[in-house]
């Protein structure tokens, strides 16, 4: 597996552990009022399990399964899948912490971040995606 493939997974799998820890203390918040300051940590929660677990993971796999480019037999520019990887999880902490920061437009420069990352990386896998043989 590339190097970088084991770097977007292990990010994955760290944010799946953070998201999940987050969900069990505000699930347990509802049963049990003892960290009522719980609920802000919600937009963290969803960030770490959606983009940093859930996208992180399928670029992770996406970047190291997908056919090489035919004509070099290599993943292409992979500075681009290092900048993406890069982009969205400085996207996922600004947005995570952007309940805490009274700035605006923080939020929104973490979708821009998020949403570069996606670009950069659809941009380095695009030449892989291609039919094998006649069909
Ligand atoms: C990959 C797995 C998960 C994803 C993608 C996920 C995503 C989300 C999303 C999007 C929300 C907001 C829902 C809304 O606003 O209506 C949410 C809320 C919540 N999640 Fe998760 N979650 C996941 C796993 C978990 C787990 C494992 C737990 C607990 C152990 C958990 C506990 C909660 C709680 C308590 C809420 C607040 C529900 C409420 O508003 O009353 N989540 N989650």
């Amino acid at each position: 597996m590339p190097t970088l493939s084991v770097r977007l997974i292990q990010c994955s799998l760290a944010y799946l552990v953070l998201g999940f820890t987050i969900g069990a203390l505000i699930l347990f918040n509802k049963a049990i009022h003892v960290i009522p300051f719980v609920w802000t940590l919600l937009q963290m929660h969803i960030e770490f399990l959606l983009l940093g677990f859930i996208l992180q993971l399928t670029m992770g796999v996406a970047f190291w399964i997908f056919p090489r480019i035919q004509t070099t037999s290599d993943r292409g520019d992979v500075r681009k899948t290092a900048t993406a990887f890069v982009l969205l999880n400085a996207g996922i902490w600004i947005c995570s912490i952007a309940p805490f920061i009274p700035i605006s437009y923080i939020l929104l420069s973490g979708r821009v971040c998020q949403t570069a990352a996606v670009i950069f990386f659809i941009h380095n896998l695009w030449p892989r995606v291609y039919a094998f043989g006649k069909y």
